[in-house]
């Protein structure tokens, strides 16, 4: 059975750093880079040279430093961003330029006062100079989410045809439904010639919380890139979350479809961005949150308890975490408890448990998370405890 691989291009140090109050400076996005590197991402947008100087500086230093994974920079398609960019990617191993354009009609009326016409010649003639400097060029139809597909299919050949290795086919606004993100995908495929020589690449925006479902739905239809972030941040409510993706992709073999990520990294991975962009993660988070492998439930606890596959499709050491919580709360069943009395080194009868158990609901039910220390109180007050 013949695989098929997902390049996962990061974007964390350029879409994921436009999040306010999220502002790197070049220590920090080296450090990010070279955890992306070990992590296996494929490529890593390092950000947008032309921007400021200090972006340009972090570019140009990533691209030193990175040794396995293409460094990527973002540009407008406009002279000035590809010149500075080519400049700030000068000692990548694997450098790639991501040119584009808006394509869709808002874009074209509101932003340029343009014609479809013209964007189409400003996108082959961006394509063409990137290509003057490096052979990986990437286009991007920003906002193609909302592009009309027949459009949208004109302008892709049009950059094939200037040198485009990569498309990438942005939902900007998170606003496609899967359904409709794939058919256009599919729509490319079946539209554009030459589609065949370059790597179809979705880029999805969470607005309605879509992103990631958006990104699967791409690969299905054929895209081979996925761009994603850490923890999904991003610009408004982010981006793709580079761990849903890779985990989903895991999770189901079937579809066979690999990413080249070392999974085993991704909490760490994660605790790294939160912390040097101090930007938290919410508990419920998938993969990566607080509570992503926690049970507080008593029903669930119970089911864990006995084998972890009835409440849990992932393992979490494949993610990096050491193993599932078992949360005590007045939701808690006996289980739980001997689970957790166990844990700190009581071993307890059925009468010690069901004693135990009435002390534990009544501190319980006044506290939000009975822990370690509230469990030794409840031990004590509970007769004929054999400490182990
Ligand atoms: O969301 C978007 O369209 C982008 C492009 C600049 C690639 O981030
Ligand atoms: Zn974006």
């Amino acid at each position: 059975m013949t695989t098929n691989k997902i390049e996962i291009f990061d974007t964390t140090l350029r879409d994921g750093e436009q999040v306010p109050g999220c502002k790197l400076d070049t220590q920090q996005k080296l450090v990010i880079a070279e955890r992306l590197d070990f992590l296996g991402v494929d490529v890593i947008e390092a950000g947008f040279p032309v921007s400021s100087p200090g972006d340009f500086n972090s570019v140009s230093e990533i691209a030193k430093l990175v040794k396995n994974a293409s460094v990527c920079a973002l540009t407008r398609a406009v002279e000035k961003d590809i010149e500075i960019a080519a400049a700030a990617l000068k000692f990548a191993k694997n450098p790639r330029i991501h040119t584009g354009i808006g394509t869709s009609d808002s874009h074209i009326k509101f932003k340029f006062n343009s014609t479809r016409d013209q964007v189409i010649h400003r996108a082959v003639l961006a394509v063409r100079y990137a290509k003057t400097f490096v052979h990986d060029v990437e286009f991007y139809a920003e906002d193609a989410g909302r592009t009309e597909n027949a459009f949208l299919a004109e302008i892709c050949e049009a950059v094939i045809k200037a040198g485009a290795t990569v498309l990438n086919i942005p939902d900007t606004t998170g606003y496609c439904l899967p359904e409709e993100y794939g058919a256009k995908i599919k729509y490319l495929k079946q539209h554009v010639k030459g589609i065949e020589k370059v790597v179809i690449s979705c880029h999805c925006h969470n607005d309605l919380g879509l992103a990631t479902a958006n990104s699967i739905a791409g690969v299905v239809n054929g895209a081979r890139q996925i761009e994603c972030t850490v923890n999904g941040i991003g610009e408004r409510a982010g981006n793709t979350a580079l761990e849903e993706v890779v985990m989903i992709l895991k999770q189901h073999p079937y579809l066979n479809l690999e990413t080249n990520i070392n999974t085993h990294l991704l909490y760490d991975t994660s605790m790294m961005v939160r912390e040097k962009m101090g930007m938290p993660v919410q508990p419920n988070k998938a993969i990566v949150g607080a509570n992503a492998f926690a049970h507080s439930s008593g029903i669930h606890q119970d089911g864990v308890i006995k084998n972890r596959e009835t409440y849990e499709i992932i393992n979490p050491e494949d993610v990096g975490v050491t193993e599932s919580a078992i949360v005590l709360t007045a939701r808690s069943g006996r289980a739980a408890l001997a689970y957790r009395a166990k844990k700190i080194g009581y071993e307890l009868t059925k009468i010690q448990l069901d004693k135990a158990y009435n002390y534990f609901l009544q501190l319980a039910d006044s506290k939000k998370e009975i822990k370690d220390n509230d469990l030794h109180t409840i031990m004590k007050n509970v007769d004929k405890f054999s400490k182990i």
